[in-house]
């Protein structure tokens, strides 16, 4: 209820302050801090958003809430705390991780993404569930980036913590990110509240192109243009900044965002062999079946270009080929 909401945004809002604190103060946090700068996290950074670090201690937490009055039953079901399986007393739910604070449109605290520095499994730890926090509609980030989303007319959609906070420091003010979930219809519809067009950029590898491509009809579906943003070669937005620099990322990944259709054409070789000839006319018959789903004779052609071009083939041919399965939709 509206009273119990009230008690845990506000325990909330003590722990990311205690958080950030033992990160930025104490010699407990001096591990996390170099683990932060190593991947590029200024000061400025962290103040923004609010990073800080739960130490390696199982009452912690447990205490400080304890001393400020708060009652540890709601303090688990908001998922700061566990209870002891010897249901004797409550132990702090993250240890030694980097916590990345969560907020809701308001920007009020309302969970946290906790990283671990070494191969500890899992590699994020989210808080679950709760009277504040649902995964499926919230979106990290959002209530930073609105007022630029609604600026720029778009917003940039990412896999990672880290890959929203490197693309702001290179510039990019309007980027939010999904929690460790799939995106949903009500992620979609929230952004559209904000903007007509989302820039999908996901991870280079396999699992991020999949998912983007699975993106793309969620978004759609919610009555956004959609541009996909393609990292090639695996990596991720954060490794990409990291290994070629903020303006190449600005200008060639986010700037250069594809077409959808663009996007599937690459999508449809990624398995491809181009220099055998069954292969090749697979993906070319492919390729022209997608174009020919195109509702724009102008698109049609933009696209049947660069395939003519690029296979040699004749944009009259090409056009036929599309004019069969035109034929075969009726
Ligand atoms: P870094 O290694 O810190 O750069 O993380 P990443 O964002 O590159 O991770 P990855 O591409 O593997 O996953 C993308 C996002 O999925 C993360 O930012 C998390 O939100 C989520 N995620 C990844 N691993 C886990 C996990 O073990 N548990 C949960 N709940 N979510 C995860
Ligand atoms: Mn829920
Ligand atoms: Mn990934
Ligand atoms: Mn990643
Ligand atoms: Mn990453």
């Amino acid at each position: 209820d509206q009273q119990e909401r009230g008690e845990l945004l506000k325990a909330y809002e003590l722990v990311a302050r205690v958080y950030r604190s033992i990160l930025m103060n104490t010699a407990q946090g001096r591990d996390a801090l170099s683990y932060l700068r190593t991947r590029g996290m200024s000061d400025e950074l962290l103040e923004t958003f609010q990073i800080g670090y739960a130490p390696n201690m199982w009452d912690a937490l447990v205490k400080q809430l304890e001393k400020s009055g708060f009652k540890l039953p709601l303090m688990d079901q908001g998922g700061l705390v566990s209870a002891k399986s010897d249901g004797q007393g409550y132990v702090d739910k993250f240890r030694d991780r980097v916590m990345i604070p969560i907020h809701d449109a308001k920007g009020r605290v309302i969970a946290f993404g906790g990283r671990a520095m070494g191969d500890v499994q899992p590699k994020y730890l989210n808080s679950p569930e709760s009277l504040l926090f649902h995964k499926s509609r919230s979106l990290y980030n959002l209530h930073r980036a609105r007022a630029e989303i609604r600026k720029r007319e778009q917003a940039v959609l990412f896999e990672g913590y880290f890959d929203v906070i490197r693309a702001w420091d290179a510039g990019v003010h309007h980027g939010v990110a999904t929690m460790g979930t799939a995106l949903t219809k009500e992620h979609a519809e929230a952004l559209k509240r904000l903007t007509g067009e989302v820039v999908v950029c996901y991870d280079g590898d396999n699992a991020g192109q999949a998912a983007a491509y699975k993106s793309i009809a969620i978004l759609e579906q919610a009555g956004l243009s959609v541009k996909i943003a393609m990292l090639e070669g695996g990596k991720d937005p954060d490794e990409y900044i990291a290994a070629y620099g903020k303006d190449r990322f600005v200008r060639e990944i986010i700037e250069g965002a594809v077409t959808t259709t663009k996007f599937r054409l690459v999508y449809a070789r990624r398995n491809v062999r181009l220099q055998d000839e069954a292969d090749r006319l697979r993906y070319l018959r492919g390729a022209v079946k997608l174009i020919s789903e195109l509702a724009s004779p102008i698109e049609r052609e933009h696209y049947l270009r660069d395939l003519s071009s690029e296979f040699g083939i004749s944009i009259e041919t090409l056009k036929q080929d599309v004019a069969q399965h035109l034929l075969r939709k009726e």
